[in-house]
């Protein structure tokens, strides 16, 4: 048996979204027999409580402990959370420090892909073409002056507070005013901001993840946002969204594909990701393609793209999941 331990929440902002991509993965792994598994959900102090409201501890000894002084040895972790600490890559370094294996990118990967100003020195290091950007780290003059001037030059801009996911911190701005707000609620979410030439875009996105012994990169899919909005916290998860998903974007040429297929695999290798990822394209009115963001831990709701992109490869979910505890776990020992 291998014992594996989902662990979700984190007390973030995407904290409801990591539960529910927790129960998209416990059901899969719940049919496979050789992996037990436990869930334990993360407040924000990172304390651990399972299914019953019994707290748990995870102690460097790899026992996953309660407080009657049982205990119970962890093998293989999934750190199923969206935003910090699991998507940023500070969990991964505990379980680093603990020898523990778990699913998805290390420490350092996270870091780099959850933070958007050093995506893009990451992505312009490896030559894959991302829109164009100007950078603030402090909202002294000179920064914000910065802020006007891509305002004025562009007519339309993101704000983006640079540590953030799910939309949270992201606001489209067409006035000073406007410019003013978003910059002041982008810099109470994240210590550097980032201000992005607004385009008109179709949003095009690849799963990508190895199976069988291969990096598989899907057909792109697309995300529609409605018209005049865009693709907003609400529009991601809320019941009542209105975005529209093609699992497989219409009218593509080849070689449009292609190019995305060439720097997801760029990315995807150079950045050293590991076990999966969503990348996200924009695709411009006049035809460039931006890599617009890599996500280390892609949303799994019944909504979400990653899944249904798998799916749609024809690949079987249960089956790369397994796949991966197993080499872990074998690596391990
Ligand atoms: N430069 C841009 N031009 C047009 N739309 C954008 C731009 N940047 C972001 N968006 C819109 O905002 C959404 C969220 O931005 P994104 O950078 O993907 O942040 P998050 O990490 O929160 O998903 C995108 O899916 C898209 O709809
Ligand atoms: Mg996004």
């Amino acid at each position: 048996m291998i014992n594996t331990l989902l662990i979700c929440g984190g007390g973030g902002s995407e904290h409801q979204v990591s539960l529910r991509t927790a129960d998209f993965i416990e059901r899969q792994l719940c049919e496979l027999e050789e992996v037990a598994l436990e869930r334990v959900e993360m407040d924000g102090n990172g304390r651990l409580t399972d299914r019953h409201g019994q707290v748990r501890r995870l102690d460097q000894d790899r026992m996953l402990r309660d407080e009657n002084g049982g205990a119970w040895e962890v093998h293989y972790v999934i750190p199923a959370i969206h935003g910090y600490p699991g998507e940023t890559g500070d969990l991964q370094s505990l379980l680093d420090l603990f020898g523990i294996p778990y699913y998805g990118c290390g420490p350092e990967a996270s870091k780099i892909c959850f933070n958007k100003v050093t995506t893009k020195l990451w992505l312009s290091a490896l030559g894959i073409d991302n829109t164009p950007y100007q950078y603030l780290s402090s909202r002294e003059p000179e920064e914000l002056a910065k802020a006007s001037m891509a305002l004025e030059e562009w007519g339309q801009v993101f704000v983006k507070a640079s540590n953030q996911g799910s939309s949270v911190g992201c606001y489209k701005v067409s006035s000073t005013q406007e410019l003013d707000r978003a910059l002041e609620q982008a810099f109470a979410l994240s210590p550097y901001v980032l201000v992005e030439k607004c385009l008109k875009v179709r949003e095009l996105e690849v799963a990508v993840y190895p199976y069988e012994g291969k990096l598989v990169i899907t057909p792109p899919g697309e995300v529609c946002a409605p018209a005049g909005s865009f693709y907003s916290y609400e529009e991601k998860y809320s019941d009542a969204s209105r975005a529209v998903t093609h699992v497989e974007a219409p009218g593509l040429s080849e070689a449009q594909v292609s190019w995305i297929h060439e720097a997801a695999r760029r990315a995807f290798v150079g950045l050293q990701l590991k076990d999966l990822s969503r990348i996200d394209f924009f695709l411009t009115e006049s035809g460039e393609i931006y890599l617009n963001e890599v996500n280390t831990f892609p949303g799994m709701t019944s909504i979400s793209m990653f899944p249904k992109m798998m799916a749609h490869a024809g690949h079987d979910f249960r089956r790369y999941m397994a796949n991966l505890i197993r080499a872990a776990v074998n690596r391990q020992s």
